[in-house]
């Protein structure tokens, strides 16, 4: 059996003259949650593209669950699941019928039941005849994200989950996604919190001006600095002094 859920190697990708992608490593353990951080137009999404096979990358090469995602991207989208930026539920629909119609479009066999249970799970059971247009951001979030996990896909990509929720809504999403890792479900996460990060991720990585140019557990990470500074500034830094260090704007600690 792989123990590696995701690999990337090398991987680049630029739109016309903008290179995004330079050379970007990382792996991803089965069963972690791994967080790739970066700053608005890091290139984040351009590597969930490319790793759920929505965009082909022009050089390195990247496996979801053993397959190339250039050369076997139908069994790799046998396996994941993408909950994409901007939602994707049907605003007409209400949260049952939404979680219906996707259970029939992936073959399973007792729909309805499927999506009483995804609203239960997902605390939508009272909300669940209602139109989503009428839901909240929050709902919404959670509804995307039980609609992206019908079918027990085995590696979740959530590019930016929470973006936008308000902090309660932040933390049902984080319990969500923790629950999925627990069941064994690999989490790939884009985030641009990095409270979001600290507090989910098994592993963290920087990317920055087209590579990762930091990466591991948040220990390893705040390993990174000398202690002498830590001393000097007699604490704990936080991710977000990591991060803002490591990208260079070292006025930040
Ligand atoms: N289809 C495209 N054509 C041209 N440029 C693009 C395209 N998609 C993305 N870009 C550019 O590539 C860069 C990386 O975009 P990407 O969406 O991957 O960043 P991101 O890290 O997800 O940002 P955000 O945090 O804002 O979501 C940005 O400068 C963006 O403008
Ligand atoms: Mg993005």
């Amino acid at each position: 059996m792989q123990s590696k859920s995701i690999q990337v190697k090398g991987l680049q990708k630029s739109y016309k003259q903008l290179q995004v992608l330079k050379g970007v490593d990382f792996e991803v353990e089965k069963g972690s949650i791994f967080a790739l951080l970066g700053s608005n137009g890091a290139g984040k999404t351009t590597v969930v593209r490319i790793l759920t096979t929505l965009l082909q990358s022009d050089g390195g090469t990247a496996a979801v669950n053993g397959f190339d995602v250039a050369f076997k991207p139908d069994q790799v989208r046998q396996t994941i699941s993408l909950t994409g930026q901007f939602a994707a539920v049907d605003e007409i629909l209400t949260g049952r019928e939404n979680l219906i119609m996707i259970a029939k479009l992936r073959y399973l066999k007792n729909p309805r039941q499927v999506a009483d249970d995804m609203l239960q799970r997902f605390g939508l059971t009272e909300a669940a005849d209602r139109r989503v247009s009428t839901y909240s951001g929050g709902m919404r979030r959670r509804l995307d994200i039980a609609l992206s996990i019908v079918g027990k896909p085995q590696i979740i990509f959530l590019d930016e989950p929470t973006t936008g929720l308000d902090p309660e809504a932040r933390i049902e999403v984080w319990k969500i996604v923790k629950e999925l890792a627990d069941g064994g479900t690999t989490v790939l996460l884009t985030t641009q919190y990095l409270e979001e990060a600290e507090q989910l991720a098994d592993r963290i990585a920087i990317l920055h001006e087209g590579r990762i140019i930091a990466s591991g557990t948040l220990q390893e990470l705040k390993k990174m600095f000398p202690t002498t500074k830590v001393e000097y500034v007699e604490k704990q830094l936080s991710l977000e002094e990591i991060f803002l260090a490591i990208v260079g704007k070292k006025e930040a600690i």
